[in-house]
């Protein structure tokens, strides 16, 4: 993920949740550089930014910090594919614990995580907010 890319990022950022990170994070996830690893899912022909994953790396631990795909391009499983291929470069880069934090109520994100072999851990009350909500806790030990 570049600056250029932070226009596409915004658009689907606000279309994937109810209270959106706002510009100024993704730039600082930008210029953080050793410890945040933002990445673009781009369309091998139009170039279009299709998603994004952002994940902190702290020595062995990695926690997830963001990921969408545009809502048009949700169920073709490019979630699956980046996140496969996301985990593979989170081992190589000697990852032992992955971590993240989910609505309780996002049962498609919650899914898709228990196939990648993730538990639940357990709750953050009132994490999230507008609306109010827990967070579940998902932790992944890599083998
Ligand atoms: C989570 C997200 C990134 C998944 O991307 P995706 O490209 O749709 O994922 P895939 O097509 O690979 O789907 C993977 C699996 O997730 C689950 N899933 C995805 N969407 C689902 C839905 N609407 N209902 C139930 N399960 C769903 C299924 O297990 C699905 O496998 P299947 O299609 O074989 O049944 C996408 O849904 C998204 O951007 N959601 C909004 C933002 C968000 O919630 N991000 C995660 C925050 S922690």
């Amino acid at each position: 993920m570049n600056r250029g890319d932070l226009s596409a990022v915004m658009e689907i950022e606000k279309k994937s949740f109810s209270n959106p990170w706002h510009l100024s994070s993704f730039e600082g996830e930008i210029a953080n550089d050793g410890i945040s690893f933002p990445f673009v899912i781009v369309h091998p022909e139009t170039r279009k930014v299709m998603g994004y994953i952002i994940f902190w790396q702290i020595g062995e631990e990695i926690q997830i910090s963001n990921f969408a795909v545009h809502p048009d391009q949700r169920r073709k499983g490019m979630g699956s594919s980046v996140l496969g291929r996301m985990l593979g470069i989170m081992k190589q880069r000697g990852a032992r614990i992955v971590t993240l934090e989910v609505r309780e109520s996002n049962n498609s994100a919650r899914a898709l995580y228990r196939r990648f072999g993730f538990e639940e851990a357990g709750t953050r009350k009132d994490y999230y907010s507008r609306p109010q909500e827990d967070a579940v806790v998902m932790l992944k030990r890599m083998k």
